[in-house]
Order: C-alpha cells, then structure tokens, then sequence
C-alpha cells in the first residue's frame, strides 16, 4: 500500500486525478471503477477541468459504478444514477454506452448482480478502481459483517451508514434499506486502487485500518491490504491519527 497525504482536500483531489489522468492515456477502451459519495466529488471536478483545458479523452474509457440504491428512482438526485449524471457524465465526453451503474430497478435483480462481473471480465477487468471508505470501514456498500460477499449482491445498509449518508436527504426514514454493490472480489480483481479519505470524520478508520496486522470482515476495507497495487491518498484531516 503506497500512502500519499495531502495538505488539503483540493490538493488531494488534483493527486487523484493526475493519476487517473495518467492510467487513462496509457491504453485504449480503459476499464474505470467509479464511486459516488463525497469524497470523490473533487477529483471529479479536476477531471472534467482536464477534459475542458487539457482535452483529455474520454471516448474511449468504460465507466463501471461501485453500487446504486435499491428501488430508487434515476430522477431522484440521491440516487448515483444521478449523481454520477451531474458531478462527471455530463461534462466530459463518455460514450453513453460506456457507461455501467448497477441497476437497482432491474426486474431480476439477481440476474443483473450476476450479469455486472461478468460483463466487467469480459471486457478484459477492470483498470483502477476509485474508492472512499465509510467512518466504520465499509467499501462500496461491504459493510462490516461476519462475511462478506465477492461478487456483486444485495446488501442491506448498516445503522450507522444510513445515518451517515441520511445527510444528504430529507429524513433519515428516506434512506433506503437496501443497495446493490460490488462485492469485496470483484473490487480486489482491479489491477489498480485508489482510497481516497479526506475529513477528520474519517481519521479514526485510516488509523485503524493502517495498522491492521490482519485482515477482517469486520473492517471491509482491511482485504485492500492484501492488493499489490493500492494507492491510497489522504488529506491532513484524515491522516491525523496515523
Ligand atoms: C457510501 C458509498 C461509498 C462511499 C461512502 C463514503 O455509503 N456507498 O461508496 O465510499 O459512502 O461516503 P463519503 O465519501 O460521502 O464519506
């Protein structure tokens, strides 16, 4: 795991996207695993400016979204179809068939969980995979549990992760229960990671996790130990602990 801390959030999120910049122009039809919540918002932004002021292309690049809500409708702004639509599709030049969230709508939804993998390997794996991670360690929507699934799956929120994302709704009582997410497999086939934690919020969890002697289900982004290429960026705020 190589650890990279920045002064702040922006500078951060300029790292991050330099990276993925750098991935991106390396090879064709570049498989990108993106995540949604708050952290990724300013490497996104760096991303669309390097698209406007650099031209950095993005026709050929295949998108596929850690997870969705279960149930929600695309046209409510807490959904990641959404948030994925406002914070980076619709301002970069991303093939809309390139695109892939999972489908909380999906009349089988099993089918479809089986069916995300599937598709990702057949593309040939995915490239480099974003990351956040949640206050408890939860990655995607792998929260901590007794085990923990490798492919993608249904999964029910824990207490704690509703009441944290319950920020970005009205009411807590609108979260939504349920999400479908990749699983801990699917996210360790990525040839690359990167973790990005920025806040003081977050603190607590990196220190925990960096000092891992052991992997646990309990602490989901613990298996992230054992990738061979994880990159994870820090701002001040996150690493204080460390
Ligand atoms: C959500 C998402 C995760 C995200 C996490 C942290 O539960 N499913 O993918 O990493 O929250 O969110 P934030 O970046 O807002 O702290």
């Amino acid at each position: 795991m190589k650890i990279i801390v920045k002064k702040d959030y922006e500078s951060l999120s300029n790292t991050a996207a330099n990276i993925i910049k750098e991935e991106i122009e390396k090879k064709e039809n570049f498989l990108l695993g993106l995540a949604t919540g708050s952290t990724p918002i300013g490497t996104y932004k760096e991303l669309i400016r390097f698209h406007k002021e650099e031209g950095l292309d993005f026709s050929k690049v295949v998108t596929f979204n850690l997870d969705e809500y279960l149930n929600i409708p695309y046209t409510n702004s807490n959904s990641y179809h959404y948030f994925m639509e406002e914070n980076l599709f619709k301002h970069i030049n991303v093939p809309k068939d390139n695109i892939h969230i999972p489908d909380g709508n999906a009349e089988d939804v099993g089918k479809f969980c089986r069916e995300y993998d599937k598709k990702i390997e057949d593309y040939g794996g995915m490239d480099l995979q974003i990351l956040g991670i949640g206050e408890n360690g939860h990655i995607a929507f792998n929260e901590p549990d007794d085990e923990l699934y490798l492919g993608t799956h249904i999964a029910g929120l824990t207490e704690s992760t509703i009441k944290a994302n319950s920020r970005f709704f009205d009411s807590i009582d609108e979260v939504p229960k349920k999400a479908i997410t990749m699983g801990i497999g699917s996210i360790m086939k990525s040839k690359k990671i990167l973790l990005l934690a920025n806040g003081e919020k977050k603190a607590p969890m990196i220190a925990e996790l960096l000092k891992q002697e052991k992997v646990s289900t309990k602490i989901p982004a613990s298996f992230l130990l054992l990738h061979p290429d994880v990159v994870v960026i820090l701002d001040e705020a996150a690493a204080k602990d460390y």
